[in-house]
């Protein structure tokens, strides 16, 4: 499966083209995202309207797009992807590739990446047994990029020989391998909290806080791209249910408790919860109001879930995450709630309105364990998700994740 994975599909100019079409469509019917450029060679063959009908996703073809730079300036094209893969790649393209040159979008995006890349070849056999064909792909090869197929059979202009591209089913295999070589913590259960916490007034109404639930939603599908088998349990949020994690909703602080110890014994927890401190001694019937009498809320503390787990004694999880929301003195806050708490690592963030971070896109994280903090430069919530899981696999496997 290749859930929540973002594909950049470089499509190179070639009758093969058409069958990076039914490539999109196998990817997306994996949980793939699929963003596609089209070379100038590519649209000879092809247009970039059926790649984005297919794609669901604007497709992309010039360098020097005024409309297109304004939505997404082409280098963020190959930053947000998890995978390049050009199919099919002509001759051209992998010379190009070879020797570094960036004059079109898709080149561009390939020479502007430290993404994996996948190429799947599709030519004339001559053009393949060239030998300035074989140099290119033994120094892309070199540099680390891989390759399926090409396969022997039919070619256009009847002949016959090396130079088929491989089929799409083949290229999802090949991509599936390379995210499966990157399964870092497979066998390893993680536990997540995500989201705020609604508390009870009475029957209608709630304390609640604005939390999006967007950062611990990412973390979750973060370790589980890196095979975890992840359990999230979520307070109420607009955030889909990542895929491949099993999601339980709960409403309150205590409802999360219970959920989250259910879910122990787990090698990982990572709190990453908007947890309200404290609940109100909630009225069962709906609280009326009365000419010139005000109620008074009497507030009841709320257990501290990660405190709970970071002190599970012999249900421990082995590697407890927490984080610390602050607005002023983050790191000097964050490293007396590690102390106070018992957790292992806290990810210290600034959510002072100015920062955006609650309920916004990026997030600016210091991460502090028992060594000291590390700063970690302003990033996406998708890419915190993605760094903290790297981090949480070089802890459990040093030499695997390097
Ligand atoms: O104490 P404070 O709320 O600042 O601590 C934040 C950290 O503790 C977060 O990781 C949050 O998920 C967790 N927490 C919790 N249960 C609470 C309060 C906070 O798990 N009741």
């Amino acid at each position: 499966m290749l859930h929540s994975r973002r594909i950049l599909l470089i499509i190179s100019g070639g009758i093969a083209a058409y069958k990076a079409l039914d490539l999109i469509r196998r990817l997306r019917e994996r949980g793939a995202t699929v963003r596609c450029i089209l070379t100038a060679g590519a649209q000879q063959f092809i247009t970039p309207l059926s790649a984005a009908a297919l794609s669901g996703e604007k497709a992309y073809t010039d360098l020097f797009s005024l409309t297109d730079e304004s939505e997404m300036g082409h280098l963020r094209l190959a930053q947000e992807s998890d995978l390049l893969v050009v199919a099919p790649a002509s001759a051209d393209i992998l010379a190009k590739m070879a020797g570094g040159i960036a004059d079109d979008l898709a080149a561009t995006a390939l020479l502007a990446t430290d993404k994996p890349i996948l190429v799947a070849p599709a030519m004339n056999f001559r053009m393949w047994g060239h030998q300035a064909t074989q140099d290119n792909l033994a120094r892309l090869a070199a540099r680390g990029v891989r390759r399926v197929g090409p396969n022997a059979g039919p070619l256009a202009e009847n002949e016959s020989g090396m130079g088929r591209m491989a089929e799409p089913l083949e290229i999802v295999d090949a991509i599936e391998k390379i995210f499966a070589a990157d399964a870092l913590l497979s066998g390893r259960r993680a536990l997540i909290t995500s989201g705020p916490t609604q508390e009870p007034i009475d029957p209608v109404r709630y304390i609640a806080n604005r939390s999006s639930g967007r950062q611990g939603h990412a973390i979750a599908a973060a370790l589980a791209r890196l095979g975890a088998e992840c359990v999230l349990v979520s307070g109420p949020t607009n955030e889909p249910d990542p895929p491949g994690v099993k999601v339980v909703h709960i409403e309150t602080a205590r409802e999360m408790l219970a959920a989250c110890e259910a879910v122990l014994p787990a090698d990982i927890a990572v709190c990453a919860a908007a947890v309200a401190d404290w609940r109100a001694d909630a009225a069962t019937a709906k609280l009326k109001k009365k000419a010139g009498a005000v109620p008074m809320l009497k507030l009841v503390e709320n257990p501290d879930i990660l405190a709970t787990l970071a002190k599970a004694g012999n249900r421990r999880p082995k590697l407890v995450v927490g984080f610390a929301a602050e607005t002023e003195d983050i790191v000097a806050n964050a490293q007396a709630k590690r102390a106070r708490k018992g957790c292992d690592w806290i990810l210290a963030n600034d959510v002072s309105p100015a920062s955006g971070v609650f309920g916004g896109e990026n997030n600016t994280i210091h991460l502090v364990d028992e060594h000291g903090v590390e700063d970690w430069p302003a990033m996406s919530k998708r890419d915190v998700g993605d760094r903290l899981a790297r981090r949480i696999a070089v802890f459990f496997a040093p030499k695997a994740a390097e």
